[in-house]
């Protein structure tokens, strides 16, 4: 399949020592997770020293890397081949733990306290859309500003966009220096009470967000942007430099894609934007790709021999030929999609991940996962 693509190789990618980030993409499902994890292992027993960065993964997976509890910390995983002299961490992004973890390193303990406890705050850190994106982006930053591992491997978050945690530090810069939030902070900067100083427009305004959102969160709003103040640009300067890692050369962004029109159409958007931020992209994995039946007799042919022996011939033949019309048509599908991906992206190296009977949860299924894309 898409054997016009130039080949991605993988352990080209990990056995050079010069790359030192490698960022799983790709829309919701694809495989992200899951391909981090294998990536990483492999890299690993090649002899880097690899940490995995994980959002959410499947209880099963993390049950075998060993991520019983969310701790937001790395854990060494034991039952990997140490021979090559390489390492395997792996952690599971705990956003909110990640979020306090910036306040308690940034302000006293008082102030921290005092943040920590705001009910905005907490609303902000655990449900704020792109919280996650942002947090994963100050986390790949924290583990590569440590310097203890020499390949960081990472997922990105479950997205409804595949785009959303690029999008990330820019729309929490922008929500924490918006309108609203200046508006909100003003009047407590200048120790006045908010109605004292708004304008008839502004009162208007203040009243129907107090009716959407109440009184109490708008109050504990105020409180929460002027204790945090000190850190905006604090927020603002890391977002800078993690996007500044991300574009560097030892950074190398593989986007995941499942054979399928939905999700090849949000890489194709995904590599145009790579491109146009200057990250680097290594190549396409295509993942959970059915295998083409080893006996070449299409579709068509075999439902019209089917039909044709239906009446009295063997009922296991006419099944065996119904099965393998469909399982052609859905690696000619398949393959048609991904040929349209590559004649729009000729030079977007690609390989191909075939689909496993059942779910990759353990470490063995990984290695198998990792050595099929190379195969
Ligand atoms: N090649 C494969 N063959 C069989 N099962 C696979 C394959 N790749 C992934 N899976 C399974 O598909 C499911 C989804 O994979 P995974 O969690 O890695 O996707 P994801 O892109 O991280 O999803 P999300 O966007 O929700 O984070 C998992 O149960 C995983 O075991
Ligand atoms: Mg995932």
């Amino acid at each position: 399949m898409a054997s016009s693509a130039p080949r991605l190789e993988i352990d080209r990618i990990i056995d050079d020592r010069r790359t030192r980030i490698i960022v799983c993409c790709g829309s919701g499902g694809v495989g992200k997770t899951t391909t981090a994890a294998a990536i990483g292992l492999r890299a690993a027993e090649r002899g880097r020293q690899v940490c995995v960065l994980t959002v959410d993964p499947a209880r099963r997976l993390a049950q075998s890397l060993g991520l019983s509890s969310l701790d937001n910390t790395p854990r060494l995983i034991e039952d990997i081949s140490g021979e090559a002299g390489g390492s395997l961490h792996a952690m599971m992004l705990d956003m909110k733990r990640t979020f306090d973890e910036i306040v308690e390193a940034h302000a006293d303990p008082a102030r921290a306290a005092q943040i920590l406890a705001n009910p905005f705050y907490q609303s902000l850190s655990s449900s704020f859309a792109g919280t996650q994106e942002y947090m994963a982006m100050e986390k790949l930053g924290q583990l590569r500003r440590s310097d203890e591992w020499d390949l960081i491997v990472v997922d990105t978050p479950p997205s409804r966009s595949a785009l959303d945690f690029l999008d990330a530090p820019e729309r929490l810069g922008r929500f924490l220096d918006g309108r609203l939030i200046r508006l909100l902070t003003s009047p407590v900067k200048a120790g006045r009470p908010i109605t004292k100083v708004l304008n008839a427009g502004f009162s208007v305004m203040t009243g129907a967000l107090t009716r959407v959102l109440g009184g109490q969160l708008l109050r504990d709003a105020q409180t929460f942007v002027t204790a945090f103040d000190t850190m905006f640009g604090g927020f603002r300067e890391r977002a800078d430099a993690t996007y500044k890692l991300l574009q560097a050369p030892g950074t190398a962004f593989l986007v995941v894609a499942a054979p399928e029109p939905d999700a090849l159409r949000e890489a194709a958007y995904f590599v145009e934007r790579l491109g146009e931020e200057r990250m680097p992209l290594a190549g396409l994995i295509l993942n959970r790709v059915h295998p083409v039946p080893p006996v070449r007799l299409s579709a068509a042919r075999a439902l019209a021999a089917a039909e044709t022996l239906e009446p009295d011939g063997s009922p296991v033949a006419v099944a065996a030929l119904r099965l393998h019309a469909e399982r052609m048509t859905l690696s000619d599908r398949e393959q048609r999609v991904a040929a349209a991906f590559t004649s729009a992206h000729p030079a977007v190296p690609v390989a191909e991940i075939p689909a496993f009977p059942a779910d990759v949860h353990d470490l063995e299924g990984l290695r198998r996962l990792a050595q099929s894309a190379l195969s």
